[in-house]
């Protein structure tokens, strides 16, 4: 499709989500080159009116005809809700861009971070899933390290904030901070929560998110990569800690280079907290070489789950779908 030489037509479904918000700020933002703009959501938030590039939109229930007419849509839906789209798919001539896990593992259909390998979207492509939150941030620093030293294996624990559950847990939690809200684990003024999702045997949902995408993006499926997966009473921000097996010797120079020639990392020095929310960047601190081994690494890699995690990425593969195809 060559949507080069005119606007597009775009939907978002799913606008009035946490995702879906950070969406239309970035459209904003990045003057995204839009001709018409649909907003869709459940029949609960139908009739809202939103504003975006100063003008406002209003929220329509999301119907099977309304998408006629899109050439790109992004979803910021459940999985369950995506699933019930995918036969549009195969009826109309929109490219969608989905944020959730719903076809993020299926072979014929490309996980695509813009950065590492946006070359498995072909002109033909209609579907392309953007990856899980946890993955995105990850995979970005990863792949830097891989330009400088074979990777042996991986371990990763996280420290995901409760933005990363969607609005109504989001809501939940502020509730609580009231002492409003009994519903659901008590995460305010708690324990941590020791796992994200539904086991499947000894390993939770997000933890093998994490590991099978990052497999898939890096085209390395024998990659040996751990993960631990922890929720904290945090608005918004994920934080993981990784420690990194390289298979050589490594030489920490030739590793901050390449962190610091990357345009979307920023390796910091202190080790000073900084502000991640709302920002458009991985930071990377903490990063030092292990006591005994001279081949691993440790550091944590801190982003805004709902930009670089969700809405950026689905922003940036439209905005290459567009220029570029
Ligand atoms: N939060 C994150 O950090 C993050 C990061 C990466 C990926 N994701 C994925 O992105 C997706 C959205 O996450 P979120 O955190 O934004 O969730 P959310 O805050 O719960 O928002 C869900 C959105 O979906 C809409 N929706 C629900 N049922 C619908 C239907 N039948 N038809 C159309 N729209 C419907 C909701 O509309 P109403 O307002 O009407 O309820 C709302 O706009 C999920 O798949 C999630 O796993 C999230």
């Amino acid at each position: 499709m060559n949507l080069q030489s005119k606007k597009v037509n775009i939907a978002l479904v799913g606008a009035t989500g946490l995702v879906g918000i950070e969406f239309l700020k970035l459209l904003e933002e990045r003057d995204f080159p839009f001709n018409n703009l649909y907003l869709f959501s459940s029949q609960k938030s139908a009739g809202l009116k939103l504003k975006v590039k100063g003008k406002f939109y209003t929220v329509k229930e999301f119907k099977r005809d309304l998408f006629k007419n899109i050439d790109i849509a992004f979803f910021a839906t459940s999985a369950e809700e995506s699933k019930k789209y995918t036969s549009l798919i195969k009826e109309f001539k929109t490219i969608s861009i989905d944020n959730s896990s719903a076809f993020r593992l299926k072979k014929d259909i490309p996980l695509v971070v813009p950065e590492i390998n946006f070359e498995n979207v072909k002109k033909t492509t209609k579907l392309i899933a953007n990856p899980n939150c946890s993955t995105i941030q990850l995979v970005l620093v990863l792949n830097t390290l891989l330009q400088v030293e074979q990777i042996e294996s991986i371990n990763v624990s996280t420290y995901q904030a409760i933005s990363g559950a969607g609005k109504d847990a989001l809501n939940r939690f502020f509730e609580q901070t009231k002492g409003k809200n009994k519903e659901g684990y008590p995460i305010f003024f708690n324990n941590l929560i020791q796992h994200i999702g539904n086991f499947k045997g000894k390993w939770c949902e997000e933890e093998n998110k994490i590991i099978d995408e990052t497999r898939k993006i890096l085209n390395k499926k024998n990659l040996k990569i751990s993960a631990t997966t922890i929720r904290v009473p945090v608005v918004n921000s994920h934080t993981e800690v990784v420690n990194l097996e390289f298979k050589n010797r490594i030489n920490i120079s030739k590793i901050k280079n390449a962190l610091n020639k990357t345009p979307y990392l920023v390796l910091l020095d202190e080790t000073d907290p900084v502000s991640v929310s709302g920002t458009n960047l991985v930071f990377i601190s903490r990063l030092r070489k292990d006591k005994f081994r001279d081949n691993v690494i440790h550091f944590i890699v801190t982003a805004d789950n709902l930009r670089i995690g969700a809405a950026l990425n689905g922003i940036k593969i439209g905005e290459r779908i567009i220029y570029e195809k």
